[in-house]
């Protein structure tokens, strides 16, 4: 039997944390420490409920000098890091999720993509156990992680989340200074060796080291939204995750913070794994090597390297989804 490793040194309940608070106030540190289902149904009700690009006809062809991260192509690698197995899930009765099988590559990064409702935010919350916290829902399935099922009952959700972390759509900075909320997971763990150092490299690697170099110590609050959401991501990294989750994170930002984050999840990808929710298919198609995409009723329709999804569809559903006739 595979033991799982979860917990190992050094990580910290940071990724939960970025999860479970929210920006509307929650106790960031409460949040951090004891994730609740309110959080969770708070940062899910964030997520909008309109469709603003699926039928954005223009989105329908990535940039065809789009690289993976590290320069290599997607069709080089083939090792997954994390894998579905008929997973369904479920809401009280309705069922969100529809037998979905897929396996994520590493350091790669995978778009997710479909109309809204679809179950894009609840297929990627299977993959750190954050539906846990929703008492309606049910998941049913397995989803493999270094050889365990996370689903077990011997795993710790709250190690788990060590390992896989997630950025949310809205940021959700602590009500700390820039430096303790990039510090935090790192202090949680009492991991605090060379913290100076760990907060720089931190907050570089989420290319915003340059904006507020000189501004450690000032209210995270004060930051723009595009500076929040790239330290909640130095807040993620901070602790060094395996995989990076991405619920729609530069949905609420202007083009020019949004071009940074797409910048950033490029460069993060040269290390991590990168699993991004999108409503926008030129940003799927701009920043991911593979993309897989949902139609209503939770159903994984298609997956692939992103080119081919975008400019060569199997499916009829995803070509018209694509370009625009249904969505
Ligand atoms: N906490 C919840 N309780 C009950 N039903 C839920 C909950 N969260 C999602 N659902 C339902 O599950 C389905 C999938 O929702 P989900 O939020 O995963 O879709 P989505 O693809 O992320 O949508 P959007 O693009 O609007 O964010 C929808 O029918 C939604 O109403
Ligand atoms: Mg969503």
């Amino acid at each position: 039997m595979v033991e799982n490793d979860f917990d190992r040194p050094g990580a910290s309940p940071e990724n939960a944390s970025t999860a479970h608070s929210t920006a509307r106030g929650l106790d960031a540190e409460t949040a951090a420490e004891q994730p609740t289902a309110a959080a969770v149904e708070s940062s899910v009700a964030e997520t909008p409920t309109t469709e603003s690009n699926a039928g954005d006809s223009s989105a329908s062809h990535p940039s065809s000098e789009r690289q993976s991260a590290g320069g290599s192509t997607a069709a080089e690698s083939t090792n997954g890091i994390i894998s579905a197995r008929d997973l369904d899930v479920y809401y009280g009765d309705e069922r969100a999720l529809r037998d979905v099988s897929i396996e994520i590559r590493s350091e790669r990064v995978t778009a997710i993509i479909g109309p809204s409702g679809c179950g894009k935010s609840t297929f990627l919350r299977c993959f750190n156990r954050m539906n846990d916290l929703i008492q309606s829902a049910r998941v049913d399935g397995r989803v493999e992680f270094e050889g365990t099922n996370i689903y077990d009952d011997d795993v710790d959700p709250v190690a788990l989340r060590r390992r896989i972390g997630m950025v949310f759509q809205q940021p959700n900075p602590f009500p700390k200074s820039i430096f303790d909320n990039v510090a935090y997971g790192l202090r949680t763990q009492d991991d605090t060796e060379n913290l100076d150092e760990r907060v720089e490299r931190a907050l570089k690697r989420a290319a915003l080291w340059d904006e507020v170099e000189g501004d450690l110590d000032k209210s995270a609050l004060d930051l723009s939204g595009g500076q929040q959401q790239r330290l909640c991501t130095a807040r993620a990294i901070a602790v060094d995750p395996d995989i990076i989750l991405m619920d729609e994170p530069a949905s609420a930002l202007d083009p020019i913070a949004t071009s940074k984050i797409e910048d950033l999840i490029e460069e993060l990808a040269e290390d991590y794994t990168v699993v991004i929710v999108t409503h926008n298919m030129q940003q799927a198609a701009r920043i991911s090597d593979r993309t897989a995409v949902f139609l209503t009723g939770g159903e994984l329709v298609e997956y692939g390297d992103t080119d081919q999804i975008f400019e060569n569809p199997e499916s009829d559903r995803v070509e018209d989804y694509i370009t625009g006739k249904f969505g």
